[in-house]
């Protein structure tokens, strides 16, 4: 049993992880300052400070709980936004670190978990799956500010010995997603759909990406409590599905009649990007499980009820 600090643990992917340590049998705190974490998201068994990463109260809270374990996914989520704010989204996601690893250093903190993105950082690789040792080609301050804290992790490491794992997400997806994060096409066009209305595919539907099931990226980050020490994994499926695909199985499921509209491919957009789970499979012993179909059908589900 460890004690677990979960930054952003009342967001989408957080509050996965959240529930998948309580049911492995950790403590653990939720840290979260609600810029865009949910209350329904959290569960009744972690502990909750609500606060913000660039808080100087982040030391008492820290001392105070003394984590084994930081996983840390708090952040500035938002593409366009890290676009037209950028020194919004490097305050967040580089100094805020920062904040976090001074203090884990302070109460030596056993290991450090984060949450990077392998949609993001590679940019557009000419080889697809792209796998760790593709070199990274951010397109937006995002994905810059996330690289570049991966950097600072290492060298946390090599100044302190802390140790880590780096964990790449692909586009994650599943219930509790927001409509708009990074990656939440699946939400948007359920959204979309459930209410009749006509989704706009851009791209004209044939850009690929990687979806994998929040629920899969939860056990990684299981996993990762004792395995993956001092590196960087990929957690992708290694498979590209068109945004097309997406809405023929999500029209299937929800029983959607229309057709979508087809737009051209937004500046700055990615066309492809799909990444490995090869060093997943064999330093953690994770794969993703869940089927894009049944993951969602569960998305479906939820938001379904959700407006009920
Ligand atoms: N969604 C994806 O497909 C995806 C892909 C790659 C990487 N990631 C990474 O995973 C992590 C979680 O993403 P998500 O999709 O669950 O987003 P999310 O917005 O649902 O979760 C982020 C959480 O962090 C909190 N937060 C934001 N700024 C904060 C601050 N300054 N102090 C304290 N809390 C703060 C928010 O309130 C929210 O609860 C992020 O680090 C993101 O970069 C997500």
């Amino acid at each position: 049993m460890s004690r677990i600090l979960v930054t952003g643990g009342a967001g989408f992917i957080g509050s996965h992880i959240v529930d998948a340590y309580i049911e492995a049998g950790h403590e653990v705190m939720v840290l979260d300052n609600f810029h865009a974490g949910v209350r329904e998201n959290l569960n009744a068994a972690a502990a909750l400070v609500e606060l913000d990463i660039r808080s100087p109260e982040l030391e008492v809270v820290m001392r105070e709980f003394r984590p084994e374990v930081v996983n840390h996914l708090a952040a500035q989520i938002d593409v366009r936004l890290s676009v037209e704010d950028p020194m919004f989204d490097a305050d967040v996601n580089i100094i805020g670190g920062i904040n976090l690893l001074e203090n884990c250093i302070k109460v030596e903190t056993r290991k450090f978990i984060f949450a990077s993105t392998g949609g993001a950082i590679y940019g557009e690789p000419k080889t697809l799956p792209a796998d760790e040792q593709t070199e990274p080609n951010p397109k937006c301050h995002y994905a810059t500010s996330k690289l570049g804290f991966e950097h600072y992790i290492k060298l946390y490491k090599a100044l302190y010995g802390m140790n880590y794992t780096i964990l790449r997400y692909p586009n994650v997806y599943g219930p509790r997603q927001r409509p708009d994060g990074e990656a939440g096409v699946c939400s948007i066009l359920t959204g979309i759909m459930l209410q009749g209305k006509t989704p706009t595919l851009y791209g004209h539907g044939t850009p690929l990406r990687d979806y994998v099931y929040a629920g899969d990226i939860a056990r990684a980050n299981v996993l990762a409590l004792d395995h993956g020490d001092g590196t960087c994994v990929n957690t992708g499926s290694g498979r590209g599905v068109s945004v097309r695909e997406l809405f023929d199985t999500l029209k299937d499921i929800i029983g959607f009649e229309g057709e979508p509209d087809l737009q051209p491919l937004r500046p700055g957009e990615i066309d492809q990007i799909y990444i490995t789970g090869d060093r997943a499979k064999e330093v953690l012993g994770w794969e993703p499980q869940v089927s894009l179909r049944e993951g969602l059908a569960r998305t479906v589900a939820h938001i379904r009820s959700a407006a009920a």
